[in-house]
């Protein structure tokens, strides 16, 4: 594994160390970069095997799932070269010719976004072979609206022991797909297949995540016509051959809201470059209201501690543009700081509490009842050994450490190499006392 990611994505160092200790106590000062958005940059990348011409990718995030993806796409054929200029990692691909079988099923395991890959081969080769889809562990994370929509375009879809076989023999075929939920995977799915497919598609109930639109905006340079961005319904002209493109990723809006929650933990001052509140929904106002201060500036925002102090808030999870679910462990965190109760709703994941115990360990007061978390603020927390989980709750458990007295100790460290572009060295710029060792 180490050595197909070192092929397929260079630059990717296996971490040094498989514990990450933190003094807790210190403000956190400085500007802190904000990476391309891991969400956005999975499909985009996916993209890519739409078109036999070169797609550039900047503002690529160095994370772990991205070098993933880069290896799995490597064994389909795709030829990728990275470059960096003034900090800034380029990714080009080349989906000249690639095979639709060759997927690395402990790779698959690894990354549910690999499911996109079903749409983009379904729709350029004609067929997909696919084990299921890995990923956290947050919920049973069905992928029945991809399938079902991939059906209507006239794949046939069968699942046999653990592995998709989709086909295609006549090509797809426009269809008019209502999700059942507005499901982030599956909109991206059915879009990367529209695009090549005959006709039009309707994708009703669409999910309106930013990444989505960033994933449609390069589809759309690439010569894709899209029209409804931002909205519940994409309608796609398909049947298009498309040419390469050159796209920026979107900034990560879930790092954003995860610094700006950090930033008033250890009430310090953040400079998050190309930060909006747009990005961030209607969690901008859920933080203005639990003490996290938010001012946007043309390089970006600036997030700091209210003067009145952080305060308990009820949040209730909700798609796009609603508070996101990805901020959801690290906004616990955050209230497990804030003077009074708060009430937190998972409405997206059925299991995406897994940091509360590990939070608990730090000293946080909070009881979960099903899908609803209430949340008292102590004090203060102080340092544990804690594992991370899950992504966000890796978040999450890094934002405890550093408003924490004492020294914390995490390990499941992959979690967060997935989703951070070097967390640990940017927040040691801002004067956090973090290092990586060996256990
Ligand atoms: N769902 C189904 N059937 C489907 C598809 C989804 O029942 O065919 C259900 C899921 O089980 C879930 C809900 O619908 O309960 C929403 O799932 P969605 O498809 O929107 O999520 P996803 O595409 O699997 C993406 C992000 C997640 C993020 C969610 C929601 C990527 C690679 N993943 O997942 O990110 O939480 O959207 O915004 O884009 C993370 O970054 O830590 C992460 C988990």
């Amino acid at each position: 594994m180490k050595f197909r990611l070192a092929t397929a994505a260079p630059w990717w160092r296996p971490a040094n160390g498989n514990l990450l200790r933190i003094q807790g106590g210190r403000p956190l000062v400085g500007t802190y970069p904000i990476s391309g958005a891991k969400n956005a940059v999975l499909p985009l990348m996916v993209s890519a095997l739409l078109t036999p011409h070169l797609v550039t990718l900047r503002n690529v995030p160095a994370n772990l799932d991205v070098a993933v993806l880069a290896a799995l796409l490597q064994r389909l054929g795709c030829e990728m070269h990275w470059s960096t200029r003034a900090g800034d990692l380029a990714l080009t691909l080349s989906a000249d010719r690639i095979r639709p079988t060759g997927i690395d099923a402990d790779l698959v395991a690894r990354m549910r976004a690999s499911v996109l890959l079903l749409g983009a081969l379904l729709a350029r080769c004609g067929e997909a072979r696919l084990p299921m889809p890995g990923g956290d562990a947050i919920g049973l994370r069905a992928i029945d609206f991809h399938i079902a929509g991939l059906r209507a375009m006239g794949a046939v879809v069968a699942l046999e022991g653990g592995l998709i076989h989709a086909k295609a023999p006549a090509g797809l075929h426009g269809a008019d797909i209502l999700l059942p939920q507005p499901s982030v995977g599956a909109t991206e799915n059915l879009l990367l297949a529209a695009v090549l497919a005959d006709g039009t598609t309707t994708i009703r109930n669409a999910a309106r995540e930013p990444e989505i639109t960033d994933l449609a905006a390069c589809l759309i340079t690439m010569g894709a016509g899209i029209t409804g961005l931002g909205s519940h319904v994409l309608t796609v002209t398909g049947g298009r051959a498309l040419a390469g493109a050159v796209h920026g990723v979107m900034p990560d809006r879930i790092e954003l809201g995860t610094l700006a929650c950090a930033a008033a933990m250890t009430d310090g001052e953040l400079m998050l470059p190309h930060g909006r509140l747009d990005l961030l929904g209607t969690a901008a106002e859920s933080f203005a209201a639990a003490g996290v201060d938010l001012r946007e500036t043309e390089g970006g925002l600036i997030a700091r501690r209210a003067n009145a102090g952080l305060c308990g808030i009820d949040i209730t999870t909700q798609p796009f543009p609603g508070f996101a679910t990805d901020l959801q462990a690290p906004t616990m965190a955050l209230l497990t700081l804030a003077a009074g109760a708060s009430t937190i709703s998972e409405t997206i994941f059925e299991q995406r509490f897994r940091h509360v115990d590990e939070l608990r360990k730090m000293g946080a007061d909070i009881a979960v009842h099903g899908r609803t978390a209430r949340v008292r603020g102590v004090d203060r927390l102080r340092g544990a050994a804690v594992t991370c989980t899950d992504v966000r709750a890796a978040a999450a458990l890094v934002l405890g450490a550093l408003a924490a007295s004492g020294e914390t100790v995490l390990d499941g460290l992959d979690h967060l190499d997935r989703g951070y572009d070097r967390m640990t060295g940017k927040l040691a710029a801002c004067g956090a006392a973090i290092v990586r060792t060996d256990g």
